[in-house]
């Protein structure tokens, strides 16, 4: 017999006041674009960044690799709570070749994958003690930040008007008069705008830390994602004595997303007594978890010293490069919005110029079904650049994530670099900037502005 469900409140409260941080658009605007496919609209993905997704081939030869691993029985037992021994002896080598921040095995911490990292770096840090990120941000760093300390998001900006290069001055007092920022950090090269930190904002962020006693972390997943001939370095390059973290992945380039492998490097560890606790406490917890996959582990190696690995790089670097400037060629000349091409990683973030867009604003849907979900879903957003993306999703079938949701407060949106098929991506980029153009001009009071 079933029995009645009554109201009874459970004893205490069952959630941290954190979890208000993890609202994650990047994935929730997925329900709506899934909504829409039922209704039989086309649906072009610009919303995330899983190369697989988006018809990736993963070479024979790394294919070939994991068969061989698959035979091996060792493969299937746990490995060093740390990680395999001799991967972490390689990424140290590798880390030790570009002659900054020497290391050792002892210096590396595998993850499953850098999203679990990233959870382990905010989890032990005392909920008072903060780390400033950029904005736009990278919602599993700001999200996961915001949720250990109980309050907001703490950003830097990010200048569009500067090819979205930090604003040091912005980020210099930030850290100024808020004694409770222990650690900076940085994307390089940046989710979501695709920018690569030059040199020089390196070494003046370095010095920002050392002047105020805080630590850097620099997460690298993108760091073999460089193209159009920029330069940039890594944090061991440039760090000094100054206690840094770099953060990097294998879900990238190879690109494996699925192997949920990725890992820490320590720098500077014994600079600073406390700093080297929080490193430890982050083995213990791996430790806890017993360890990281084994299989991805074993597999690094052997990938990245074959011999076709830095061709296919090169070649990979070589696609999305020749991707920015598809996009480039379609997006650059429109008026509404602050266009950046990107050189790193494969997203890039569009701005819309101040007050070109607004609540009033729409795009015409002939479909009366997909009309309808527009304007439900549109009702109660008070963000302009989420109607925007909405009206999009509605209009064009184009699935984009909205600036706002990037702890930001400029409006825009995300798109990606990652569609393979040239014909498509072109495609998708030319909707875009109709739906741009097209939901400007829809309230006549902007145009007005802009002529
Ligand atoms: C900047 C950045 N860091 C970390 C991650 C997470 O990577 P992983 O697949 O290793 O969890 C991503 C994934 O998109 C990312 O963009």
């Amino acid at each position: 017999m079933a029995l009645a469900h009554d109201t009874k409140e459970m004893r205490q409260v069952l959630l941290h006041e954190g979890s208000r941080q993890l609202d994650y658009e990047i994935r929730n605007i997925v329900k709506k674009a899934e909504e829409l496919e039922a209704l039989g609209q086309k649906i072009y993905w610009e919303n995330i960044g899983d190369p697989i997704l988006k018809n990736a081939t993963i070479p024979d030869w790394i294919k070939e690799i994991l068969h061989g691993l698959v035979d091996d029985d060792l493969t299937y037992g746990y490995c060093h709570s740390k990680g395999v021994l001799g991967t972490r002896e390689y990424v140290a080598k590798k880390n030790n070749e570009k002659a900054g921040v020497q290391i050792t095995a002892d210096d590396v911490l595998f993850f499953n994958g850098l999203g679990d990292a990233i959870g382990k770096l905010y989890q032990f840090l005392n909920p008072h003690s903060r780390v400033i990120g950029p904005s736009p941000a990278y919602s599993t760093h700001s999200a996961l930040e915001a949720a250990h300390s109980n309050k907001e998001p703490l950003t830097y900006n990010l200048d569009p008007e500067n090819h979205w290069y930090p604003d040091l001055e912005d980020l210099r007092l930030k850290v100024k008069y808020n004694p409770s920022i222990v650690g900076i950090l940085i994307i390089n090269p940046d989710n979501p705008t695709g920018m690569v930190y030059p040199v020089e904002v390196l070494t003046e962020i370095v010095e920002i830390a050392r002047e105020f006693n805080l630590f850097l972390v620099s997460d690298e997943i993108y760091t073999n994602i460089i193209y159009n001939g920029v330069e940039t370095k890594s944090l061991s390059q440039v760090l000094g004595d100054v206690p840094g973290i770099a953060m990097k992945g294998i879900s990238k380039d190879t690109p494996w997303p699925g192997s949920r492998c990725g890992w820490m490097e320590f720098y500077n560890r014994d600079a600073d007594p406390d700093f080297n606790n929080y490193c430890a406490t982050m083995e213990n917890a791996k430790m806890v978890e017993v360890c990281s996959t084994t299989l991805p582990q074993k597999a690094l190696p052997l990938i990245q010293e074959h011999p076709s690995f830095q061709p296919y790089l090169a070649q990979r670097r070589q696609e999305v490069s020749e991707r920015s400037k598809v996009i480039s060629s379609r997006l650059e000349d429109i008026s509404y919005i602050n266009f950046n091409p990107t050189n790193g990683a494969f997203y890039n973030t569009i701005v819309f110029k101040d007050g070109v867009i607004n609540n009033n604003q729409f795009l015409e849907i002939d479909d009366a079904k997909l009309k309808a979900k527009a304007e439900d879903w549109v009702e109660n957003v008070s963000s302009p650049d989420k109607r925007f993306v909405y009206y999009l999703l509605a209009a064009k079938g184009v699935c984009v994530v909205p600036l706002s949701s990037f702890q930001s407060e400029l409006l825009g949106f995300r798109i990606t670099l990652l569609e393979e098929d040239i014909e498509v991506l072109d495609q998708t980029f030319s909707k875009i900037a109709d739906a741009i153009n097209e939901f400007c001009t829809s309230d006549k009071e902007v145009e007005a502005v802009m002529s």
